[in-house]
């Protein structure tokens, strides 16, 4: 198969955003690949606008419809079979995943976290990082793993936190930043450039850093 027949899976939640850099990238040549499918697990997520304006399918598999979360990870799993992806892309998906989801997908599933991790895993992450007093913040994709928020970093953008930040201000300015690393790491992960090994997340056959490899505008 050739990489103009990529297929990915993207999850969603909410906004949509990032699926729509994703989109972008696709449309535009820098990310030579399709969605094929975007999985939902809210029916009034705004996202689902953003897949339906692109003509994508989409499909809602409701988490409250589900008894035990692995029953919903292996109704996800199905749906995505159908699809047939090389990668599975979690862009603001609000679920805990179990490894009845994970591991089958493990080295072609990646996440978007708005904090430079390991630094503030889970929820509220700018907050938490204006409360902290902290002079930076960014945003991380990284491999999942059964971990929350703890697989290998790949790529990591930073951004600085200004005087009279609002988690507004500042989730905006790393929101920015998202939309140029996702495609990024995206596209290196169907180029087979980026793997997940037993040692970590490697590029081109070298091990990244811990947390991942500092995004610089231009990186390729
Ligand atoms: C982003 O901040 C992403 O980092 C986090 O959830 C948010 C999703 O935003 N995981 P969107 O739905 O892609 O606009």
């Amino acid at each position: 198969m050739t990489s103009r027949n990529k297929r990915l899976a993207v999850l969603i939640s909410g906004r949509g955003s990032n699926l729509l850099a994703v989109l972008r990238a696709c449309a535009g040549g820098a990310l030579d690949a399709k969605v094929a499918v975007v999985l939902c697990n809210n029916r009034d997520a705004p996202g689902l606008a953003v897949a339906a304006n692109a003509g994508i399918a989409t499909q809602i598999i409701d988490h409250r419809q589900y008894a035990r979360r692995e029953d919903f990870d292996a109704a996800l799993l199905a749906a995505l079979a159908a699809h047939d992806p090389d990668a599975v892309l979690l862009a603001g998906f609000m679920r805990i995943l179990t490894p009845v989801f994970v591991t089958p997908l493990t080295g072609r599933l990646l996440n978007i976290h708005p904090s430079l991790l390991p630094k503030y895993p889970g929820l509220n992450t700018h907050q938490r990082a204006l409360a902290a007093g902290d002079r930076e913040a960014g945003v991380t994709v990284h491999f999942v793993t059964t971990e929350l928020d703890g697989g290998p970093p790949v790529l990591q953008a930073r951004v600085p936190i200004l005087a009279g930040d609002t988690v507004d201000t500042l989730s905006a300015r790393v929101l920015a930043q998202e939309h140029a690393i996702y495609p990024l790491a995206t596209r290196w992960l169907l180029q087979g450039r980026l793997r997940l090994t037993a040692a970590g997340a490697e590029l081109d056959g070298q091990r990244l850093p811990a947390a991942g490899l500092p995004y610089v505008a231009g990186l390729e």
